[in-house]
């Protein structure tokens, strides 16, 4: 990684082709739109093939050059390759990759069933890995290209009731900041970290739960909007780790600082803030198979960050 956030963006001639992973729902979703806007070529991935060819309809409308669907789940290993085989033969170069998807499951460790536990990791863990090798291969194959990955502040972090998610994110924590090491071997190479808090996104009801009540964003909540500019700058301007979100920087300080108080107050305010009111029956959500039904930019939840 050469960039900081301090270096002007480059100015382009021919439009640049991004692949986005977590096309069809909230951030990325969200991001295809800006990209679009600025006349990209673009490459959508996600499961759901119905949610995509609206995401597709929706960015030719705001200006995209071209855009390719390309359905795929990341969890399986020949799907990348099909997708990154696809967006190749397609477009040739790949200017940048945006990896913003990810499932997440609700519930006390021992209350969620083991193969919820495991999808979850598997799409988050593996399915990250599964971008960035063919990411990285293509990226190596030209010499360059900007790779932009999501966390979450609650890579830094912990809270109850969402062990896979935290897992899952500090594992993702762990592997862009080894890749980003790596890729100072290589000047074009470029891997950036956005780590967001709460956004409004379908996420919280799109989540498996096994507390008895549905999730939802504790505030802070900021708009996908607001996240997927910073992922979308960041592919001009790269950053280590870039946070969004007003109170991250409180909650990591005290998770590392004062653990015995961010201890204390973390069940409460998870159980406060993070969960809805509802009775909702144990359910994995969209951790095994898309719910395009619930896929959109915004959840309903009021974001107080542009
Ligand atoms: N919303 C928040 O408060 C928040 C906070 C911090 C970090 N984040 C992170 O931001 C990123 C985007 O989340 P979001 O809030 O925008 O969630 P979202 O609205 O639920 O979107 C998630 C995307 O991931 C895709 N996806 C899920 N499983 C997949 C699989 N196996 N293969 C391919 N695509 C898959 C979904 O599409 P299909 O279901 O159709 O596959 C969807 O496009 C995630 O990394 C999330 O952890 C979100």
């Amino acid at each position: 990684m050469t960039a900081g956030p301090d270096q002007p963006s480059t100015r382009r001639q021919e439009p640049r082709t991004v692949v986005v992973v977590g096309a069809s729902s909230g951030i990325g979703r969200a991001a295809a739109h800006q990209l679009a806007a600025q006349g990209a070529r673009l490459v959508l991935a996600a499961r759901s093939e119905e949610s995509l060819e609206r995401a597709r309809q929706e960015c030719v409308g705001r200006g995209a050059a071209e855009v390719l669907v390309v359905p795929t789940d990341i969890g399986e290993r020949a799907d990348v390759e099909a997708l990154f085989g696809a967006a190749t033969e397609r477009f040739g170069r790949l200017d940048g990759v945006v990896h913003a998807a990810a499932v997440l499951a609700y519930g006390i460790f021992e209350d969620v069933p083991a193969d919820v536990f495991d999808r979850v990791i598997t799409t988050n863990v593996l399915g990250t890995t599964n971008v960035a090798r063919c990411t990285l291969q293509a990226f190596s194959d030209q010499g360059s290209g900007a790779f932009v990955v999501v966390g979450s502040v609650l890579a830094k972090t912990a809270t109850p009731y969402m062990a896979s998610y935290c897992m899952s994110k500090w594992a993702t924590h762990g592997l862009v900041r080894t890749l980003q090491l790596e890729a100072r071997g290589r000047p074009g190479v470029h891997v950036s970290l956005v780590s967001p808090g709460g956004v409004d996104t379908p996420i919280y009801d799109q989540a498996g739960s096994y507390t008895g009540r549905p999730g939802r964003p504790p505030p802070p909540v900021v708009s996908p909007e607001r996240v997927a500019r910073t992922v979308v700058r960041a592919l001009d301007r790269p950053g280590r780790d870039i946070s969004v979100g007003p109170a991250n920087r409180l909650m990591v300080a005290g998770f590392r600082l004062l653990p015995g108080v961010y201890d204390v107050l973390v069940g409460p305010l998870m159980r406060l803030l993070g969960q809805g009111k509802e009775a909702t029956p144990a359910h994995p959500g969209n951790v095994f198979e898309p719910v395009p039904a619930g896929e959109a930019v915004h959840g309903r939840w009021p974001h107080i960050w542009g």
